[in-house]
């Protein structure tokens, strides 16, 4: 690898510190207000899609009021579509038409967006899309809308992959020196694995990945990139799922961050009805801390610019946990111990937070902690939370427990505290 491409320069502290992103994308397939792939699932060429185009007009777009339930909700940083693959460009490119500044919008929607979420404190990433329906010398392939559309592939055979890189490389530019420090770039994605009788995915080859990376890193100093580029990269993208452990490279933690959305559908989807409970997605943070990762989570803002109230409910109910239990995420990793079942275990030095998903009777045991602990209380309200260090060699006889060497066992109340997920502060001796 080359130094270059040596991800070790990025400082990925803050990130490891923050957990918690927001990913946000939106673009003209907001109107089609069925996935971002709508114009490949449905295999729409550019002149029935110019309509999404041609009535773009995010009337009701504030970002400062994004920034704002961003921030309530405990997220540290935003990562936003700058492009995603139907070419579309939410800023004044000066290499395409196809912008947001040619829409009946008319406005760079890019730069209120990164000046709105740095007045809030939180930090910028760009996803850009590597892929690009729309550009003319962007070669059609098995993932191409027009993929079953024989006669135009033969007429665009002579596309030039050459051309298009320019305009990859050159767009990537225009980002990350028009928009001030940019922390995060997340291109996605690289298929070279895939293929089809006459055409094959694109990958590193394509985008000259070491040449693109090596800009980057040339223009902005200390970014994080993605792993998407098929060179590797500072954050592992974990996407859709919650991974069984964290991420390892050659026996060594490696920094990742789990990406998820609301619905299942990372752009505008109105009919979907698949939302993850506010619960679900705020278990998906804790798993991801709790094995050394982060957590990426999106918002598909519709047509007019607004977040959806279901969208906005759910990043109320996180903040609000947040706003109670929020040292037991940021600054936090996983734990060496095993926590008991349907709990999750963070650890920022010596104080360890017992995340209950299930409120258990009475009891929790915890393995390995026998006369380790000093005090415990429940997070939200800071109440004494009673250890009992029972006798290893006690048996269990009616209401009395058995014993267990090295267990700590914390005597809970019967009533679950009113929170979405109750935390027990652990303080190490
Ligand atoms: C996949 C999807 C893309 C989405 C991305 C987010 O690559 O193709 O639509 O933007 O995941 O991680």
């Amino acid at each position: 690898m080359s130094a270059l491409t040596n991800f070790s320069q990025s400082d990925s502290r803050w990130f490891q510190n923050d957990r918690f992103g927001l990913f946000i994308h939106w673009g003209i397939y907001s109107l089609a207000a069925r996935h971002e792939w709508v114009k490949q699932r449905e295999r729409i060429d550019d002149a029935a899609y110019q309509s999404y185009f041609a009535h773009f007009d995010p009337d009701l777009y504030d970002p400062v009021r994004w920034a704002r339930e961003a921030r309530k909700a405990g997220m540290k940083y935003a990562v936003i579509t700058t492009k995603h693959h139907d070419g579309f460009c939410l800023w004044d490119s000066a290499l395409t038409d196809y912008k947001v500044t040619r829409t009946p919008y008319g406005k760079d929607v890019l730069t209120p967006f990164v000046e709105a979420f740095r007045a809030e404190g939180l930090r910028i990433g760009f996803y850009h899309s590597l892929i690009d329906w729309h550009h003319p010398s962007f070669p059609v392939d098995g993932l191409h809308p027009q993929r079953d559309d024989i006669v135009f592939r033969q007429r665009e055979q002579g596309r030039d992959i050459n051309d298009y890189r320019q305009y990859l490389h050159g767009q990537t530019r225009e980002l990350l020196t028009q928009f001030g420090k940019i922390d995060i770039v997340w291109f996605d994605f690289s298929y070279s694995q895939m293929s089809w009788e006459w055409s094959k995915g694109k990958g590193k080859a394509d985008w000259h990945s070491e040449a693109l990376i090596q800009m980057v890193r040339e223009l902005q100093p200390g970014i994080l990139v993605n792993d998407r580029l098929e060179i590797g990269g500072d954050i592992t993208t974990p996407e859709q799922y919650q991974p069984r452990t964290g991420f390892e490279i050659n026996g060594q933690p490696v920094v990742w961050e789990a990406c998820q959305t609301l619905n299942g559908s990372w752009g505008y989807d109105r009919d979907n009805l698949d939302w993850k409970s506010p619960d679900m997605l705020l278990r998906m943070l804790i798993d991801s801390v709790s094995k050394n990762g982060n957590l990426l989570l999106n918002v598909g803002p519709n047509g007019r610019g607004e977040f959806q109230p279901e969208a906005l409910a759910r990043l109320g109910t996180i903040g609000e946990w947040l706003r109670l239990h929020n040292r037991s995420i940021y600054g936090c990793s996983g734990s060496v111990l095993t926590p008991p079942p349907d709990c999750r275990y963070t650890q920022n030095g010596r104080r360890l937070y017992l995340h209950l998903f299930a409120w258990p009777f009475r009891h929790v045991h915890l393995e390995g902690l026998e006369g380790k602990v000093e005090y415990a209380q429940l997070l939200n309200d800071a109440s004494e939370v009673k250890r009992i260090e029972i006798d290893p060699h006690q048996q269990a006889q009616n209401t009395t427990m058995s014993g267990q060497a090295g267990v700590l066992t914390l005597e809970l109340p019967i009533q679950p505290p009113p929170v979405s997920v109750p935390v027990v502060e652990l303080f190490l001796k």
